[in-house]
């Protein structure tokens, strides 16, 4: 029953998320999954939430869908045709439910599964595959990659980091390099330090390219 469970979470999600490309794709869900199972095993959380969570905490995404409530009641009927247990169901659904950043309004992840969820998103969001993602994500709100004129936000509300200017790069200084400290487990944290480190690598040279200062 758990690997159909799974098996079919995963099909239900390839179907909703299939034809996105604002980094929301089937692929994305895929390496939170396989790292949110690969942090449950290091920091002894329960896979099978977490495999779950994972595999459905994009579903409910306000900007694509345009009404986060009806996203999480759509993700709560389709776990209830499962014999899961409201125990593990509500567990799975507070996950989905808190760990979005968006800004950073929300309130902090209560489980240790919670953690690992939002830990496994969040590396997603850095390194290389972070890097990428935000190119590719700002190509798709046809946002410029760089513009030295506007300087990155310091505070913003949810509107304004949703609907505001910004570019690429800004991107990088209002969330992606604040994102390594704020892991909750030891394992994620470890992944995190490389992925960070890459990052700034990646800004340096981007500016250095972009001076035209190369050696
Ligand atoms: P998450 O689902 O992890 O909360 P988002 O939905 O905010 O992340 O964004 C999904 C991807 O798009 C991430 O890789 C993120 O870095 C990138 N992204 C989000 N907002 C912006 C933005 N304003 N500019 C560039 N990239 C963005
Ligand atoms: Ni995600």
């Amino acid at each position: 029953m758990m690997t159909n469970v799974v098996t079919e979470a995963e099909q239900w999600v390839r179907e909703q998320l299939e034809r996105d490309s604002s980094g929301h794709d089937w692929w994305h869900i895929d390496r939170v999954r396989k790292m949110a199972v690969k942090l449950a095993r290091e920091s002894g959380g329960d896979e099978l939430v977490c495999e779950l969570a994972a595999l459905l905490h994009d579903i409910p995404d306000e900007k694509l869908t345009g009404d986060e409530a009806a996203g999480l009641k759509r993700v709560r009927d389709w776990l209830e045709r499962y014999d899961l247990g409201e125990n593990v169901i509500s567990r799975i659904m507070t996950i989905i439910c808190t760990m979005s950043f968006k800004g950073g309004g929300r309130p902090p992840v209560a489980t240790l599964e919670g953690e690992i969820v939002q830990d496994a998103d969040r590396l997603d969001a850095i390194g290389a595959i972070g890097i990428a993602r935000t190119f590719a994500y700002s190509g798709w709100k046809g946002q410029p990659m760089h513009d030295p004129n506007l300087p990155p936000r310091d505070t913003m509300s949810v509107e304004e980091y949703r609907k505001g200017k910004s570019t690429a790069i800004n991107h990088f200084h209002e969330k992606l390099l604040k994102l390594s400290p704020l892991m909750n487990t030891p394992a994620a944290r470890r992944i995190a330090q490389e992925r960070h480190r890459f990052m700034l690598d990646f800004l340096e040279r981007f500016q250095v390219e972009w001076d035209g200062a190369d050696d």
